[in-house]
């Protein structure tokens, strides 16, 4: 077996809501090979969402350890969460998350500019990806003049700008109809084929049905996990 990429273990959350402490996660472990495809579902509360922001660095375990490609990403300094943030995931939400003043090509360039990628390599390469998720003639467009479903393959393309390993999606079909939907999970199967590794929520059967695991969360652990 080779080493995973991602591997949560034990992991506890609470959130403190005035003097109470509300428990998300209660104990999370799970090891993720590369390359892999990983569909969460369970119900809402049971700790999907808190669980990805964990693995993504944008929330802190209270207690328990994550390792992405072997770092051990709770010890991480600020700077070096953010380093690690922007070259290992790309983060795909359910509600696009796109800066309404940019157009689609900024949009895209906007994680290459945080990493200093210069000018001429951002155009280029914000042009290849915005054609790869059949943007090629909507660059120019503003967020608000764009399609759900568009503007959730703006999203995809900004993930994938710094190249990724892996790939991290919170109900990124939820909001669109199924046909757009389906088009955007073929969209990501084929980067999975392309060797990246994807972790993402759904509560549409359909959508799991892309993964290559289920993993299936109820209140704040993980009931079972099995290949599709
Ligand atoms: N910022 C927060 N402050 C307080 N409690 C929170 C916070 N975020 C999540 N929780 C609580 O943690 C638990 C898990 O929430 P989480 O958002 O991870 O669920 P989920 O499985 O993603 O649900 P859904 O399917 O509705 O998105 C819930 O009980 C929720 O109320
Ligand atoms: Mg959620």
């Amino acid at each position: 077996m080779t080493k995973p990429i991602i591997h949560v273990d034990n992991v506890h959350k609470s959130y403190l809501m005035g003097k109470e402490a509300v428990p998300a996660l209660r104990g999370v472990s799970i090891e993720i090979q590369p390359g892999e495809f990983v569909c969460l579902m369970g119900p809402s509360g049971s700790g999907k969402t808190t669980l990805l922001n964990i693995i993504g660095g944008l929330d802190e375990p209270s207690r328990g350890h994550l390792t992405i490609e072997d770092e051990n990403v709770v010890a991480l300094s600020e700077n070096k969460l953010a380093r690690l943030r922007l070259e290992k995931l790309g983060f795909v939400f359910q509600n696009y998350n796109l800066l309404a003043n940019f157009t689609a090509q900024e949009n895209v360039e906007a994680p290459m500019v945080l990493k200093k990628t210069s000018r001429r390599e951002r155009q280029q390469r914000s042009q290849e990806l915005l054609e790869r998720v059949g943007l090629g003639d909507r660059m120019h467009h503003y967020p608000s003049e764009l399609s759900g479903g568009q503007q959730q393959r703006v999203a995809i393309a900004r993930a994938l700008a710094n190249d990724p390993p892996i790939l991290i999606a919170d109900e990124m079909t939820g909001d669109l109809d199924s046909e757009t939907g389906f088009a955007i999970m073929r969209l990501v199967k084929q980067l999975n084929e392309d060797g990246m590794t994807i972790v993402f929520v759904t509560h549409d059967p359909r959508m799991s049905e892309f993964a290559t695991r289920v993993v299936h969360m109820q209140d704040g652990r993980i009931l079972e996990s099995a290949p599709v």
